[in-house]
């Protein structure tokens, strides 16, 4: 048995393949939104067992208010669910849940159930989970630029240190993995300010088939990555 010896202490996960899942068995594209959900309690399971401490879930995105509207109420509605349904669950796992995006144009009840679990397991020390809903890099960062204006920061003032300041999540670290599933190779506006120096892991697996075993296969591969974060690694 191969050792972990290297742990990301963030990881992103792009959930892609839901449609393409149920297409496969003839069944509408909500059942495999359905079936995603699956994927995120093993997921989110997963990180516990390996001691991740972020990860980011990568779950409406800004672009994603293109789907039919009935695709779009099915999504929010499954969130809102499940995320009542689990929510003690996730308590008990000494899980803080938290999210990132434009929580604000989101349905109100949708932004009830996030605020009843955020509160709920607010003072929690374990696994930081993160639901990017109504999330867009782009986005994040013009809310950011919005904000420094609206501090009167004089243009001398800004640079990297203070721009990372002013996203939605600063404490959180930047992510050191960034998953993709479902075969795409794209990082669709996902943390862009974050990801500069990230290790990106691209597997064919639909979403809802993603479980431990392919979970444990993205942190191999990533163990075996050097990082350099721009610079040079000099051997002793
Ligand atoms: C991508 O598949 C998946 C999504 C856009 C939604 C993923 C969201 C969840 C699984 C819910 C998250 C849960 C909570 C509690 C916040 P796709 O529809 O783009 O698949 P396709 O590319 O095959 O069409």
């Amino acid at each position: 048995m191969k050792e972990l010896k290297i742990i990301p202490v963030h990881i992103g996960i792009i959930m892609d393949g839901n449609g393409r899942w149920a297409e496969k068995r003839n069944l509408p594209r909500i059942a495999g939104h359905q079936e995603g959900i699956e994927a995120v309690r093993r997921t989110v399971q997963s990180a516990v067992k390996y001691n991740i401490k972020y990860l980011t879930l990568y779950s409406f995105s800004t672009e994603n208010w293109k789907r039919p509207k009935e695709e779009i109420e099915f999504l929010f509605s499954l969130m809102e669910k499940n995320l009542i349904k689990e929510g003690e669950n996730l308590h008990k796992n000494n899980i803080r849940v938290r999210f990132s995006g434009r929580r604000w144009e989101l349905p109100s009840k949708l932004i009830e159930a996030m605020e009843y679990v955020e509160n709920l397991t607010k003072n929690n020390t374990g696994l930081n989970l993160i639901f990017a809903i109504n999330y867009g890099g782009r986005a994040e960062i013009i809310d950011g630029i919005k904000e420094i204006i609206k501090s009167g920061y004089r243009s001398e003032e800004i640079n990297e240190e203070l721009m990372s300041k002013f996203l939605y999540l600063p404490d959180v670290p930047e992510p050191d993995l960034i998953i993709r599933t479902s075969g795409e190779k794209r990082i669709s506006n996902f943390l862009l300010w974050q990801s500069a120096y990230s290790e990106f892991y691209f597997t064919p697996v639909l979403w809802p088939d993603f479980d431990e075993k392919e979970f444990l296969k993205a942190l191999f591969d990533y163990q075996k990555r050097k990082r350099k974060f721009g610079g040079v690694i000099y051997k002793k």
